[in-house]
């Protein structure tokens, strides 16, 4: 629990459904394990970060594309890449309820509940080294019963192309999007005028058969991945320039353009065990979420591992011919920075919460960027046409520059109330003194102070403060 703002978990959870950011999905049916769907507002607050994401890092920099790859692809890509043997979860069976569970997360809750215990690093322990720790330390499921020894489980979803029995080819939703990069590298190169080094990023869906507990959107089944493939001549790019060069921009989206607090973040470096056989150097971004310091954003030099494989198995020509010197041919090597949205999203919201004690009140402080709306739009009274018919006109003018809300229900302390919990920025309100002077009431959010501001400024004025 963080002390200052009061935020736990649960207040988020909570706010999310009754606001309309977060849903269970399939409420009705009583719910999907680990599945949510973003509401009116984290629909808005879902495409604020997925449009500053790509603004700040592939419209913004000279060196970097787009791609919109698909989330079926054909099945040999995941033989190659090794999800197909490797992408595994270690899972444990509870003896009495047949339930399963993470064997690292049960060994990690169960080192919280014994902090005296020696320390170890859970994150790259392996089947036999998860089986002695929980042997050892007679660790138990929640129901406090024993668990059979720890197996390697595929995370990946399968699924089949065509409808005649028999005949069906097996297929699986993407685990990562970064593979739909690699499989284009040729097409991107031969259809583009990139020359290294070079980055493709991509936003879309990623799919995992986790087993996971209790932790909101940070783990879910079904999740939004931003990555970049960063391409590079090893010969020519000093890797660790260029890995450093990425994480001060990891650093700078997060705090800089979504204005999370610098003191909930931290760099966390992968030991040797931990990282994947192909990776030369792997680091996480850490957020600081209610339930502790957890992985937000991940980089990794993945070397020339992803594009060398698909060579052999697909037997194309992925190399890439040095521009100064055509007789020299590489495989590229590539840093990948790899971010899920809905964690974003998670932080965003765990680090805009506050609940104002002196004013009874609890403000969603939200960077205006990010908010789901910039501006709500209130007519003082709801029985006065001119009042309202001048609203409209107010509402309409703002709703094609930025995300307005329209507003005319109960009292203005109320609506002022609803917009905070919903980290709207400013509040206009029209009324009787509009009609004479065509001015407004601005109010804005956090420091609750009101001024007046002419309609015809009003625009230009908001937009500056949102994008400041
Ligand atoms: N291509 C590299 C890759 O996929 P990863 O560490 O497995 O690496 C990258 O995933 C990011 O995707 C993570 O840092 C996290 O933000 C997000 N992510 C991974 N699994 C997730 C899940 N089950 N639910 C939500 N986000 C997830």
């Amino acid at each position: 629990m963080n002390q200052d703002s009061g935020v736990t978990l649960d207040k988020i959870t909570s706010l999310a459904k009754r606001r309309g950011f977060v849903y269970p999905t399939s409420d009705i049916y009583g719910g999907l394990t680990s599945s949510y769907d973003y509401g009116p507002l984290g629909a808005e607050l879902m495409r604020n970060i997925r449009n500053l994401w790509w603004r700040d890092l592939v419209t913004c920099r000279e060196d970097m594309v787009g791609l919109d790859s698909q989330i079926l692809l054909h099945p040999e890509t995941w033989v190659a890449s090794g999800h197909v043997t490797a992408f595994n979860d270690p899972l444990v069976e509870d003896k009495v309820t047949h339930k399963r569970y993470r064997a690292d997360h049960l060994i990690e809750s169960w080192l919280e509940k014994n902090p005296q215990a020696e320390k170890v690093v859970v994150e790259g322990m392996n089947l036999e080294d998860l089986a002695a720790f929980i042997e050892k330390n007679r660790v138990k499921t929640p129901d406090g019963n024993e668990v059979f020894p720890p197996k390697a489980f595929n995370i990946m979803f399968q699924t089949a192309v065509g409808v005649v029995e028999g005949d069906k080819m097996p297929v699986y939703l993407r685990g990562e999007t970064a593979q739909g990069i690699f499989t284009h590298f040729a097409n991107i190169l031969n259809s583009t005028r990139v020359q290294l080094p070079f980055g493709v990023g991509q936003i879309g869906k990623s799919f995992r058969n986790e087993i996971t507990t209790g932790q909101f959107v940070f783990r879910t089944l079904e999740f939004e991945q931003a990555e970049i493939e960063y391409f590079f001549d090893p010969e020519k790019t000093d890797w660790q320039e260029l890995f450093k060069e990425w994480q001060d921009a990891m650093w700078q989206f997060v705090h800089g353009t979504l204005g999370i607090r610098e003191e909930k973040l931290r760099w966390r470096r992968h030991s040797d065990a931990e990282r994947s056989f192909y990776s030369k150097e792997t680091y996480d971004l850490e957020y600081e979420y209610p339930f502790g310091f957890k992985e937000l954003w991940g980089i990794a030099y993945r070397t020339d591992y992803d594009l060398q494989q698909h060579i052999d198995h697909s037997g194309k020509d992925l190399r890439y011919k040095d521009p100064q010197n055509p007789s020299r041919t590489i495989v590229p090597h590539v840093i990948e920075p790899s971010v899920g949205v809905n964690r974003v999203l998670l932080m965003a919201m765990c680090d805009a919460y506050w609940e104002d004690k002196e004013n009874n009140r609890t403000v969603m402080r939200f960077k205006p960027n990010l908010a789901p709306y910039k501006a709500a739009v209130f007519p003082l009274v709801k029985n006065k046409p001119e009042i309202t018919g001048k609203a409209r006109e107010v509402f309409h003018m703002l709703a094609k520059r930025m995300g307005t809300s329209w507003d005319d229900r109960g009292n203005i302390g109320k609506r002022y109330f609803y917009q905070d919990e919903i980290g709207t920025p400013f509040c206009i309100t029209i009324d009787y003194q509009t009609l004479e002077d065509n001015t407004v009431t601005v109010r804005e959010r956090d420091s609750m102070k009101q001024e007046r501001v002419a309609i015809e400024a009003l625009c230009e004025r908001l937009l500056k403060e949102i994008e400041a």
